[in-house]
């Protein structure tokens, strides 16, 4: 196994100026990349600390993922989350209700190695074969998604590498406010809003119908792989989505050296990058 420098960086969603929550928001995704960070500089896998700083995110009601999820045209929250790792191994759920963090449910579902993606009912049904406890769906609801902010905000994502040079990444969303019940976006469609293989792993966050047209975290690795440094690729690969599709959207990326880099064509998206020997970087 090679060793690397470890590294994590997060996003808290493409979308636009948020005010004071902007500052909020940096805050919060300093504190998933804090988390995440403590797994890989202990020696832990880059798995693990996608799914820990993912899982904090969810949990942040600030975020829409988990707690705090956008509400479909039918005012229920229905998620989407996957998890990918350089050796290919992935999982992933879609449209899921009633479950705290759908980043765990894709790590179960990566794990089984049955399938890569599962949605709605089934999803719900191997959640609790695997030991995950279903929630009330009405306390993942929050004040402020019931009065449907103005403001737009996204989705959330790590990409993490380890000291073994492990890459992971993962992405969880409550999808766009008002979608139609039963609407998938980017976020667990592998190779459009996450993905991993050995050059380098990606997490994407911003209009998923457009995501999804140019498979935008696939198309991200594809330019590591092919020479271009994580910050390069982000952008060339942004604005590849920005000329073929009109779309807004972000991505995170990370190579196995360690190196990051990220772009968007949103008014902002939060981010916050730790490598190893700095001090973490927040910046929108
Ligand atoms: N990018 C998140 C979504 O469109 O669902």
């Amino acid at each position: 196994m090679v060793s690397s420098q470890p590294a994590i960086i997060v996003h808290g969603g493409a979308g636009r100026g948020s005010g004071e929550r902007r500052e909020a928001r940096l805050a919060g995704c300093g504190e998933a990349a804090l988390v995440g960070w403590q797994v890989v500089q202990a020696g832990g896998q880059a798995l693990d600390a996608v799914e820990a700083a993912v899982a904090t995110l969810e949990d942040d009601p600030l975020f829409n993922a988990g707690t705090g999820s956008s509400l479909n045209r039918d005012g229920e929250v229905e998620m989407d989350a996957a998890v990918m790792s350089g050796t290919l191994q992935a999982g992933a759920v879609a449209a899921v209700s009633g479950i705290r963090n759908p980043i765990r449910l894709a790590r179960k579902v990566l794990e089984d190695g049955r399938h890569v993606l599962l949605a709605g009912p089934g999803a719900r049904e191997f959640a609790r074969r695997a030991g995950i406890s279903p929630v009330p769906p009405e306390t993942l609801v929050t004040p402020a998604q019931r009065d449907r902010w103005e403001e737009s905000h996204g989705t959330v994502g790590c990409v993490a590498v380890d000291r073994n040079g492990r890459i992971a990444a993962g992405t969880s969303t409550g999808g766009t406010p008002g979608k139609l019940p039963g609407r998938v976006g980017d976020s667990p469609l592998i190779g459009c809003g996450t993905y991993a293989n050995p050059a380098g792993a990606a997490s994407c966050t911003g209009e998923g119908e457009a995501i999804i047209k140019v498979l935008l975290a696939k198309t991200s690795v594809d330019l590591m792989d092919s020479g271009a440094g994580p910050a390069e690729a982000a952008r060339r690969a942004v604005a590849l989505l920005a000329r073929q599709t009109s779309g807004q959207a972000g991505v995170i990326l990370a190579d196995r050296s360690g190196a990051v880099g990220y772009a968007h064509n949103a008014e902002e998206m939060p981010v916050c990058y730790i490598v190893e020997g700095e001090e973490p970087v927040t910046a929108s």
